[in-house]
């Protein structure tokens, strides 16, 4: 699976206004009419069932240059938000500063897949912030970053 290039994104979510969030990979555009996208929160995450709660969540889409925002959502536990600037979205899910684009959806529904789930989103709100910066790659393990061919 190491071969497959894809962007990375924070999913992030607000139960009670307690910030939760993770770093994924697992994001998909799934359909234009109505508005859908899904992603795969492993069974093992501690933070999707604080977002399946809040009902709602939001991809963040990271830029080239926030490898370390990604480091610190790929971790479980700690105050991953504590030196993280965020305002809260339609969802009243976590939109975090100096990303280059947002997907903010209501859960609409999720399916058992092994030891993860898919969830599906249905979008409520989604903005590009920033088209001068490229997206942050994963391939092979390593981060990278996009140059045109
Ligand atoms: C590039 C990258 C992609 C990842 N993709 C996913 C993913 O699609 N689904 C998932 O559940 N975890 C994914 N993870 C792992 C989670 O970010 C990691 O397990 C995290 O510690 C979960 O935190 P939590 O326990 O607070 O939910 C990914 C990590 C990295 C670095």
């Amino acid at each position: 699976m190491g071969q497959f290039c894809t962007g990375v994104v924070i999913v992030t979510g607000a139960a009670d206004g307690e910030p939760a969030g993770f770093a994924a990979q697992s994001f998909v555009s799934l359909s234009l009419e109505p508005p859908l996208v899904a992603l795969c929160p492993a069974k093992t995450s501690t933070s999707w069932p604080r977002i399946r709660a809040a009902g709602a969540f939001c991809i963040n889409v990271l830029g080239a240059d926030q490898q370390d925002v990604c480091a610190v959502f790929a971790r479980s536990g700690g105050a991953k938000f504590e030196r993280m600037a965020w305002r809260a979205g339609v969802t009243g899910a976590p939109i975090l500063d100096g990303v280059i684009a947002y997907v903010d959806c209501s859960l609409e529904a999720e399916h058992d897949a092994g030891d993860h789930t898919i969830a599906v989103g249905r979008v409520q709100n989604l903005a590009v912030l920033d088209d001068s910066r490229g997206p942050l790659l994963f391939f092979r393990g390593q981060y990278g970053q996009f140059a045109a061919a």
